[in-house]
């Protein structure tokens, strides 16, 4: 071991990692699965779905693996019962909230983790108009899990265009453009970088979307062009 690396234990495990490794990145090297649902390789981690939480020492709060760094001679436990509880909840209660019928990887976590699609019989599912405001996707935020990642990608992750921010609390939070102006009027470049990663059907490109409404060839086409600037319609 260096300086610049120190040793805890992963489920039972003795592992060394590098000092500034987190939680996840010692599971990765140890090859244990954690789940993510915020957490994007490409976007910088926020802490915020959860659902990746491990045990640190027993501690009276767990930890966020995504964000908490490894602390030297831990004990970390990654599927302790405390953890798969925690990790089920988070489930069903986005599961509540949010239709996640369009998002596979969560669907499998529903069944990996034995989540009770019933456990908040009296909830809520968010409702929103798909948003159909440009040639190239539309936003769906029934289906959105408000994992933050498109607004990063479109901010200083990648982009720097700061198209998207969230507006209201609470259970109507909502991510959105600033004062909810069209995705045309906003400073979107149309890079499709928030398309690819969400983790939903929140975002979909729009031939895809014009496809499941059952669009003609010719509708696919007239609607997935920019119209020209002096009048043109596009076609
Ligand atoms: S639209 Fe998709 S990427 Fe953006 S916050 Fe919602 S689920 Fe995440
Ligand atoms: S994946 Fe770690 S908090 Fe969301």
């Amino acid at each position: 071991m260096t300086d610049d690396s120190i040793t805890l234990q992963l489920d039972g495990e003795t592992i060394t990692v590098p000092r500034s490794a987190t939680l996840l990145d010692a599971a990765n090297q140890a090859g244990i699965n954690i789940p993510v649902i915020c957490y994007h390789e490409a976007t910088s981690p926020n802490g915020l779905c959860r659902i990746c939480v491990v045990d640190v020492d027993g501690g009276r709060v767990l930890q966020p693996a995504c964000v908490a760094e490894c602390q030297a001679d831990s004990k970390v436990e990654t599927r302790n019962e405390r953890v798969l509880r925690s990790r089920r909840t988070i489930l069903e209660m986005l599961n509540a909230s949010v239709n996640l019928e369009q998002a596979p990887e969560i669907q499998q976590m529903m069944a990996d983790y034995d989540a009770d699609e019933a456990r908040f019989p009296g909830a809520h599912l968010r409702e929103a108009e798909v948003i159909d405001d440009n040639p190239f996707y539309i936003r769906d935020y029934e289906q959105c899990v408000l994992c933050w990642r498109c607004v990063q990608v479109c901010a200083e992750d990648a982009q720097f265009t700061f198209a998207l921010t969230l507006k209201n609390r609470g259970h109507a939070t909502s991510v959105a453009t600033a004062f909810d102006i069209s995705m045309n009027e906003s400073p979107c470049v149309f890079c499709g970088q928030c398309v690819g990663v969400c983790p939903t059907g929140a975002l979909k490109p729009k031939i895809e979307w014009g496809m499941e409404q059952g669009w003609t060839a010719d509708e696919l086409r007239r609607n997935t062009r920019r119209a020209r600037k002096r009048g043109g319609d596009g076609d």
